[in-house]
C-alpha cells in the first residue's frame, strides 16, 4: 500500500542529536524555512520545536510533507496547532519550487522491488540517482538537496548502504560536489526491531575541498572523501586509502559466491538426521547454519539435514512425485505454516523462499559465516553440504584448485583485506557479504591458474572430475 510506504518512526534521542547538528553553528530565525520530507507523525517537527523552546528562539517556518493522510492527522494532533508548522499532504518526489534554509528528516527506505513499473519509469526520467537497483531514499536525498537554498544545511538519517553500494554511485557523485560535513554511523538498534545500519549525514549546499568527518559504530574517527567518480567509500571507512582498480578478483575464479539457501521455514525443512524417518532420507541433504559454523572447530560436523523438494538441477519436483516428503509437507499444520510465508504468493506453497541453485550448491565449495569476529573458511570437498542463508559459499570454477583457494582466503593478507573492506556490525564483527567477497583480490598463484585455464568454457558438471581428497579441514556428517 503506497500510503504506508517505508514508515519507521525516529526515536527522540536520535531526533535531538540530529536537530543539534542542524543548528550547531547557525540558530534559526522566524524568517527561515525548514523542510521535513516524509515527516510521518512529526518526530522531527516536534524535535525542532523542542530545541527552539529550550534555546528560547523563535522557530523557523516548518513544512512537513508526507503522502500518508493518517500519519499527517496523527502529526497534527501532536503538534497541536503550532503556528509555525504547515503539514502538507503530497508526494515529495513530484517537483516543487519551494526552497529551504534547513532540511531534516528520515526519508522512506523502499527498495526498487517494491515500486511499480510506472513509478520506476517516472523516477528514472526525473532523478539522476534513480539508477540500477536504487532505493527511494536516494531520490529523497537528491530532491532535498535541490530544495535546499545555497549554503543551506541538511541532516538525514538513512541506511549507511548508500556509502558503498554500486546503485548509489550517482548519489555519491552528487555528494562529491557538496560540503558533506559529517557522517556518523549510529547504533544498529536505533530503530526498534529493524536492522538498517543507520547513518546520520550532515551536509551544507556549497562546494568545498574539506573532507568528511566520519565516525563508525565503535567510535573510531576518520576522514572520508566522496570521489567525483562515485567510487564506494567502504575501503576509506575501514581505514584504507582509495582502492586499486582492475586487480584480478575472486569472482573471476569462482563459479558462484552466494548466500546459502533460504527456505523461509527452517523449522519445517531442517531436521536432525537422528530423528529422521527413514522414508525421508532420500530427499535429505546435510546442512549447516551460520550458528553451527560459529561453534565449529577445525573440523565441522553436522547432524542436521535439509529436506529438499528440488531435484539436483534445482527444479522443484511435482508434489505427487515427492513420496514421503510430499506426505510430510502436506500435513495440515505443516502446510498451514508454509502458507504463511510471503513468497507463496508467487510460487508453489511447498517451494523454498528462494529457488536453490542445486547444481552449483552440490559442488566442492568453501563456506563461511555471514557475520563473525574474524573471517574463517571451511572446506566442503565432497560438495555434499547445503549451506543455509546465514552461510556464504564459494564454488571455484572448474580447474581452479579449491585447496589453493581456501589457503588464499585464510591467508593473513586476505583477512586484512576483508577487515578493511567489510561492513561492521555494532559489536565490531565483520559482515562477509557476497558483493565484497566477489571483488576481493586473488593471490598470484590463482591469477596464474586463471590465466592458464579457459574459464569461459560451458560447464558440464557430469564430466568434471571433482576431487574427493581427505583435506585437513573436513566437513562430514555423523
Ligand atoms: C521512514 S518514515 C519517517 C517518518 C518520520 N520522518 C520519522 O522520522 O518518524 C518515512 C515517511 O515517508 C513517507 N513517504 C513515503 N513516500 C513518500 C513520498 N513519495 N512523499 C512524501 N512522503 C513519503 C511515509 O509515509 C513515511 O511517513
Amino acid at each position: 500500500m503506497a500510503s504506508m510506504r517505508g514508515f519507521v518512526e525516529t526515536p527522540d534521542y536520535l531526533v535531538d542529536l540530529m536537530v543539534n547538528r542542524l543548528f550547531h553553528d547557525r540558530r534559526p530565525s522566524a524568517s527561515d524555512t525548514l523542510l521535513d520530507p516524509g515527516c510521518g507523525t512529526g518526530a522531527f517537527i516536534l524535535g525542532v520545536l523542542r530545541w527552539c523552546d529550550r534555546e528560547g528562539v523563535h522557530p523557523p517556518e516548518i513544512h512537513g510533507v508526507d503522502l500518508d493522510p493518517e500519519k499527517l492527522a496523527a502529526a497534527k494532533t501532536l503538534i497541536n496547532g503550532h503556528g509555525a508548522v504547515h503539514l502538507i499532504e503530497r508526494d515529495f518526489l513530484l517537483a516543487s519550487e519551494s526552497r529551504y534554509e534547513y532540511v531534516i528528516g528520515n526519508p522512506p527506505y523502499v527498495s526498487i522491488s517494491h515500486l511499480s513499473e510506472n513509478e520506476k519509469r517516472s523516477y528514472r526520467s526525473a532523478y539522476r540517482t534513480a539508477r540500477g537497483r536504487f532505493d527511494l531514499y536516494f531520490l529523497f536525498f537528491e530532491e532535498a538537496i535541490r530544495q535546499l537554498k545555497p549554503s543551506g544545511r541538511m541532516v538525514f538519517v538513512t541506511p549507511e548502504k548508500y556509502l558503498y553500494v554500486e546503485s548509489a554511485r550517482e548519489l555519491r557523485k552528487l555528494l562529491a560536489s557538496l560540503d558533506v560535513e559529517e557522517i556518523e554511523l549510529v547504533s544498529e538498534d536505533a530503530f526498534a526491531g529493524r536492522v538498517t545500519y543507520p547513518a546520520v549525514t550532515s551536509l551544507v549546499k556549497r562546494p568545498t575541498s574539506r573532507q568528511t568527518r566520519f565516525s563508525n559504530r565503535t567510535g573510531e574517527l576518520r576522514e572520508l572523501r566522496f570521489l567525483t567518480n562515485g567510487n564506494p567509500l567502504l575501503h576509506q571507512m575501514n581505514g584504507g586509502g582509495e582502492e586499486q582498480k582492475d586487480a584480478p578478483r575472486l569472482d573471476e575464479v569462482c563459479l558462484r559466491i552466494s548466500a546459502g539457501v533460504a527456505t523461509g521455514a527452517d523449522s519445517i525443512f531442517v531436521k536432525s538426521s537422528a530423528s529422521l524417518d527413514r522414508s525421508l532420507r532420500l530427499d535429505a541433504y546435510p546442512t549447516v547454519s551460520g550458528r553451527q559454523l560459529s561453534n565449529a572447530g577445525e573440523e565441522l560436523r553436522t547432524s542436521d539435514v535439509l529436506l529438499t523438494p528440488y531435484d539436483q538441477t534445482g527444479s522443484l519436483r511435482p508434489l505427487e512425485e515427492l513420496g514421503a516428503l510430499g506426505e510430510y509437507l502436506s500435513q495440515e499444520e505443516v502446510r498451514a505454516r508454509l502458507l504463511l510465508r510471503s513468497c507463496v504468493k508467487r510460487k508453489p506453497w511447498y517451494a523454498f523462499h528462494e529457488t536453490p541453485p542445486m547444481r552449483d550448491i552440490l559442488q566442492p565449495k568453501i563456506l563461511c559465516k555471514d557475520i563473525s569476529p574474524a573471517p574463517r573458511f571451511w572446506l566442503d570437498t565432497q560438495g555434499s553440504i547445503v549451506p543455509r542463508h546465514t552461510v556464504y559459499y564459494l564454488v571455484p570454477k572448474p580447474g581452479v584448485d579449491i585447496h589453493q583457494l581456501a589457503e588464499h582466503l585464510s591467508s593473513e593478507e586476505s583477512c586484512e583485506w576483508l577487515a578493511r573492506n567489510c561492513q561492521r556490525a555494532a559489536n565490531g564483527f565483520v559482515r562477509l557479504q557476497s558483493s565484497v567477497l566477489k571483488r576481493m583480490p586473488i593471490s598470484d598463484e590463482l591469477v596464474r591458474q586463471a590465466a592458464e585455464l579457459d574459464l569461459w568454457r560451458v560447464r558440464d558438471p557430469s564430466s568434471t572430475p571433482y576431487e574427493q581428497s581427505n583435506s585437513a579441514v573436513l566437513i562430514g556428517v555423523i
